[in-house]
């Protein structure tokens, strides 16, 4: 089975290669442009296996995109390929729009084309998306199902929302056989600095301000990304073409509460004179910051039989040896043109 992956090279994208290599059935083409949130490194664990190719291409390329499907002839695309940190779709929407409107709607018209062929008759089109295209909860509100409505708050989320929208679109009108996810927060190795756990680790044991939010109350529902690739990888294997399926964790957090376990977990494992927890600063509040998100992720488990292996317990404390282990990834990262005072918390 020959598997597109576009944004490979990202955080989620990098973990679900990693995953699908492990099956010699697949054949995985990671299709990523480069963008300052890849990081290609990730993926060196893979990089020699004889069922690996890398594609630097932008999704938005129509052309690029055509010679890739006449070259490799894939079974399945699976799109992650997207700009995803909040705070960067507020300060400038245009790349969200150009990347994740318009690349979703490029591929989709590439898959079609090679699909309408009848090359592959089990051609199928996963995309990728998030709870954020929800909008946000109050406390008390049910979760997330595959029904509630779509309601985006930030620039980030609306432009998933449009591709999600492009995408079942194309499924009905077009008949393309389509399916999607929407997965609430993801954390774990390989995360990039900017987002709001791998920010927290890298302050803190810079002896940097851990600047967070508000009053820290808003709540965000966590799944460890490795959770993340195995359900992606239930529902290309055996998703009903033409569903949606929502994925989460069923763990609910405030953020404070994050910040303090991670605190606690620094504490424990490079512990320093004082306490973690006396860097944390609460900053102005993020403009239309969503209350709370919860995900309903019955149906993938009732159907999939997917549900996750680690609790926030088990994967944030993976997550915090990681970063402690793998200063080489992150220093990099930091050395270049990132700026650490820069806010973490996003998608
Ligand atoms: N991180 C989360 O918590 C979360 C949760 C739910 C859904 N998602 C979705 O999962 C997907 C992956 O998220 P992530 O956190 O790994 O993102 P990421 O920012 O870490 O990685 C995105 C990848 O896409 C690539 N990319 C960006 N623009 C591209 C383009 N025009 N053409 C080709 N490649 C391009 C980047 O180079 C990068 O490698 C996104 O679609 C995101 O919306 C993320």
């Amino acid at each position: 089975m020959m598997i597109f992956v576009t944004g490979g090279a990202g955080f989620i994208g990098s973990t679900l290669v990693k995953h699908l290599i492990n099956n010699t059935r697949y054949h995985i083409i990671n299709i990523d442009k480069l963008t300052y949130a890849s990081n290609i490194e990730s993926l060196d664990s893979v990089a020699d296996s004889n069922r690996y190719y890398f594609e630097q291409v932008d999704i938005c390329d129509a052309l690029a995109l055509q010679k890739l499907f006449e070259k490799y002839h894939p079974d399945a695309v699976m799109n992650l390929a997207a700009e995803s940190h909040v705070d960067r779709s507020i300060d400038g929407a245009a790349p969200f729009i150009k990347t994740n409107i318009v690349g979703t709607f490029t591929l989709l018209e590439t898959a079609r084309a090679y699909w309408s062929d009848g090359a592959k008759t089990n051609f199928k089109f996963h995309h990728i998306s998030t709870d954020e295209v929800f909008g946000d909860l109050e406390i008390g509100d049910p979760a997330f199902t595959e029904k509630t409505s779509y309601m985006p708050s930030s620039p980030y989320s609306a432009s998933k929302a449009s591709s999600d929208h492009l995408v079942r679109a194309w499924g009905r009108t077009y008949g393309l056989p389509i399916l999607i996810t929407n997965c609430s927060n993801n954390y774990g190795p390989y995360h990039h600095p900017e987002k709001l756990i791998p920010h927290i680790i890298l302050n803190a044991i810079h002896g940097k301000p851990l600047p967070i939010y508000g009053d820290g109350t808003n709540i965000r529902d966590w799944l460890y990304v490795e959770d993340h690739a195995r359900a992606l990888t239930a529902v290309i294997e055996h998703g009903v073409i033409g569903e949606t399926y929502n994925v989460g964790g069923n763990t609910e957090r405030k953020n404070i509460d994050v910040v303090h376990m991670i605190c606690d977990l620094l504490n424990e494992m490079r512990p320093i004179e004082g306490n973690y927890r006396d860097q944390i600063e609460f900053v102005k509040d993020r403009p239309g910051h969503d209350r709370r998100y919860a995900i309903n992720a019955s149906k993938i488990e009732k159907e999939l039989g997917f549900s996750p292996t680690e609790t926030f317990e088990t994967g944030l404390r993976k997550t915090v040896q990681w970063y402690l282990d793998n200063e080489s990834w992150w220093s990099k990262i930091l050395g270049e043109k990132y700026n650490l005072a820069r806010l973490g918390e996003s998608a």
